[in-house]
């Protein structure tokens, strides 16, 4: 089929340019005196982007499940009793993998279409006098179902009870895209992966820890080995990795840090809300409902949109692939043949959100959805202009 597969799952994502040249080198010496130079800023930027200011990072040659078990394992110890909440495929695998670590989960069982339930949190919390609970949990944006969590309520609820618990954050599918501020929010341990807002290939885990999160890791009794925070710190302080690192990666890395500054986070945050209000716009015009229950768990990364009763989403999303060599996020696990996802992160603009929809609504109309051809697109054209007419008298 002529032109190129049109990639809209929510990561991994489009590779700008620029980021694909700067991987385009040859091997290169990892143990070099000169080594430190790429490596050393790379650490310092990627805490930009988590904003953590007080403590520091690690980039493990892993995807984001990695840098989920690294925060586990290094900071925690077995049999250690932890909350967490499930309400979608993601948050349901970090709740598995800490099961299947030794920790003692409780778990809150959330319907999917919602998010971290904050009050039942706080009730734990604050009947939790013994401080028992060592580690709170927090998908900040749950990619199967696009809903997003409220981070800053959780640290509200942790210290309205001065409790001491650690607070862990999977942000791999919005760190880089949508506000994410660590030091504010007190969060200890937040997981990122490379392959969605800091539009990169998979393969690096990023972890950001505070400094009370060190601490504990320093008293942590869990199994570790290759994803110790020690053998990391000796290695990572002059520029170095304990083991080879993927130096393509690192390289990409820096062009995308270089790119995300030279836009700003704040306006990319921005960019990211403006292109998921005209995915918003189209699904309402189509007549359909998004996964999300409420407005207040939208996601401005990734919409899944839940289909009419008696289609199959696997076939809709084959269809668009095969006849429109377009790629569309499957349902996935409980939501399976029920919600296509469309991703809106990383470098994309509001032509690409378009050929989004597009091809969206062409498939939508050949699976027989009784939707108005060009009804979406045209909401979302609207709601962009709207927008933009808006920034435009707001900056006279
Ligand atoms: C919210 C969330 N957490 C964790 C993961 C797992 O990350 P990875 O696939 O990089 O291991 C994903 C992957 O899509 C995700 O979306």
């Amino acid at each position: 089929m002529p032109g190129y597969n049109h990639l809209f799952i929510p990561g991994p994502t489009n590779i700008p340019e620029q980021v694909r040249q700067a991987m385009n080198l040859p091997m290169e010496d990892m143990r070099s005196p000169r080594y430190p130079e790429l490596t050393l800023p790379l650490f310092a930027d990627v805490r930009r982007v988590f904003k953590n200011q007080n403590g520091r990072v690690f980039i493990y040659p892993s995807s984001g499940t990695g840098a989920w078990e690294a925060a586990m394992t290094n900071v925690l110890s077995p049999g250690d009793h932890v909350l967490m909440s499930r309400f979608g495929q993601f948050s349901h695998l970090w709740v598995d993998m800490a099961e299947r670590l030794g920790f003692e989960v409780d778990c809150i069982d959330m319907e999917w279409g919602t998010g971290v339930p904050v009050e039942l949190y706080a009730e734990r919390l604050t009947a939790d006098k013994a401080h028992t609970i060592k580690a709170v949990f927090v998908t900040h944006n749950e990619t199967a179902t696009g809903v997003t969590s409220d981070v800053a309520a959780v640290r509200a609820a942790l210290d309205a009870c001065n409790h001491p618990a650690l607070l862990f954050v999977d942000g791999v599918s919005s760190i880089g895209s949508i506000d994410f501020r660590q030091d504010e929010w007190g969060v200890d341990c937040a997981v990122s992966g490379s392959q969605k807002g800091f539009m990169l290939p998979a393969g690096l885990g990023f972890l950001s820890v505070s400094a009370k999160a060190l601490d504990a890791a320093k008293t942590g009794r869990h199994m570790r080995c290759y994803f110790s925070f020690e053998d990391m710190i000796k290695t990572n302080d002059a520029g170095y990795f304990p083991y080879t690192p993927p130096t393509q990666l690192l390289r990409g890395l820096r062009a995308s840090l270089d790119l995300i500054f030279e836009e700003g986070l704040e306006n990319i945050f921005t960019r990211h809300h403006h292109l998921a209000n005209g995915v918003r716009a189209a699904v309402s015009a189509w007549g359909l409902k998004l996964c999300a229950s409420e407005p207040k768990w939208y996601s401005d990364t990734v919409s899944a949109i839940r289909l009419p009763e008696g289609l199959d989403g696997t076939e809709v999303i084959k269809h668009a692939y095969r006849t429109y060599n377009t790629s569309l996020g499957s349902g996935l696990s409980k939501v399976a043949g029920k919600v296509f996802r469309i991703g809106h992160l990383g470098s994309l603009n509001e032509v690409m959100v378009l050929g989004a929809l597009a091809a969206a609504e062409l498939t939508l109309l050949d699976c027989g959805v009784k939707i108005e051809a060009g009804s979406g697109v045209g909401a979302a054209i609207n709601q962009f202009r709207a927008a933009a007419a808006t920034a435009t008298a707001k900056a006279a």
